[in-house]
């Protein structure tokens, strides 16, 4: 009972939908992602994520339950993301989750999105390796926070951003250095033959209170750097960037070295053993190497979803959701999305 459950992700511009079995098991992981539909303005259109939603709202879900080889008969349970994200967004996996489960009369879960980037990093492990209590640090193009998290349900947030997330830093540096959206990936993989101690971006770091972090003084410095001291003027074209990949290096280096520290930071003050790491910007290679090598030298261990989990998706819809619905945390058919 209660062990076969349909996550549907709609927060932003992926339309997801999968099959999990206890929490664990990923039968099926769909994800359509609408990257090429918002390529051309450099980051997520409101208007364009809510009608791609709608119209691929419906083969998603068909095609997670085909994969699974479940029918819905079969189900016990709904689970969908009621936030944070774009309301518009949000609105469409809500909807379609309530029909189903109207339709079938099936129990319905309510996720919160940044609860479920957490457990994809558990998801995936023995459960003798169960991280909690952990420190979680959840850095996307929408948030970069940390979190104490104390089970798969108790998530308490310590602090966050105070402008950019990190994963918007990245897309932003894209931009100006004329790659693709989304920028992360591309700006990686520009680092790869750059030197990241070519150049010195400036560090927040705040040394006392709650943890917090601030990539405006990384970007703008970047943005600097590529237009001369009139930022207003024109970016120049990709291929007159003479230092190209030593910028997104050292862009890259200084973001991963602010993510790191202040993490580490905090799980000092917290006094936990296991840090945890999740959402888009955790796929970044620097990122998990040097989290890993300085979490174990302070005598830590870190912990992280594979790629594929990193980024939204909705197994971890439907691994979180078997635990929300255990907790007998079942909503009635008032449910409502939420942006925040
Ligand atoms: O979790 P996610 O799919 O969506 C949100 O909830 O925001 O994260 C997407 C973000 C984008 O900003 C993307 O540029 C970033 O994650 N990202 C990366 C990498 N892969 C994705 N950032 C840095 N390095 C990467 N390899
Ligand atoms: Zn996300």
């Amino acid at each position: 009972m209660s062990d076969l459950i349909l996550g549907i992700e709609t927060s932003c511009d992926e339309t997801a939908a999968a099959v999990a079995r206890g929490g664990k098991e990923i039968l099926s992981s769909v994800v359509h992602s609408q990257a090429s539909l918002h390529a051309a303005h450099g980051g997520v259109v409101p208007e364009i994520a809510g009608r791609s939603h709608l119209e691929q709202i419906l083969p998603v879900i068909e095609a997670a339950l085909g994969e699974a080889r479940v029918t819905l008969d079969e189900l016990d349970g709904i689970a969908v993301t009621t936030r944070p994200g774009l309301i518009g967004s949000l609105l469409v996996g809500v909807s379609a989750a309530k029909s189903l489960a109207w339709a079938r009369g099936l129990p319905l879960v309510g996720v919160h999105h940044i609860e479920a980037h957490v457990y994809a990093a558990t998801m995936e492990r023995p459960a003798e390796e169960r991280p909690y209590p952990c420190l979680a640090l959840v850095v996307s193009g929408g948030h970069t926070a940390i979190y104490r998290a104390r089970s798969e349900t108790q998530i308490e947030l310590l602090g966050a951003t105070l402008d950019d997330a990190a994963g918007e830093a990245f897309d932003k540096v894209a931009h100006l250095l004329g790659l693709p959206y989304p920028g992360g990936p591309a700006v990686s993989k520009l680092a790869e033959g750059g030197d990241p101690n070519a150049l010195r971006f400036p560090r927040y770091r705040p040394e006392q209170g709650p943890p917090a972090f601030s990539f405006s003084g990384i970007k703008t410095a970047v943005l600097y750097h590529v237009r001369g001291q009139d930022a207003r003027a024109p970016t120049p074209p990709p291929e007159r960037i003479a230092d190209r990949a030593d910028v997104a290096a050292s862009f890259e280096g200084a973001v991963v070295d602010v993510l790191v520290e202040e993490t580490l930071r905090a799980a000092r003050k917290e006094r936990v053993e296991t840090v945890l790491v999740a959402g888009g910007v955790a796929c970044n290679r620097v990122l998990r190497r040097e989290m890993t090598r300085r979490a174990e030298a302070a005598g830590l261990r870190a912990v992280f979803p594979s790629p594929p989990y990193c980024t939204d998706n909705a197994a971890m819809i439907a691994g979180l959701g078997f635990h929300v619905l255990r907790a007998g945390r079942v909503a009635s058919l008032e449910l409502d999305a939420s942006p925040r």
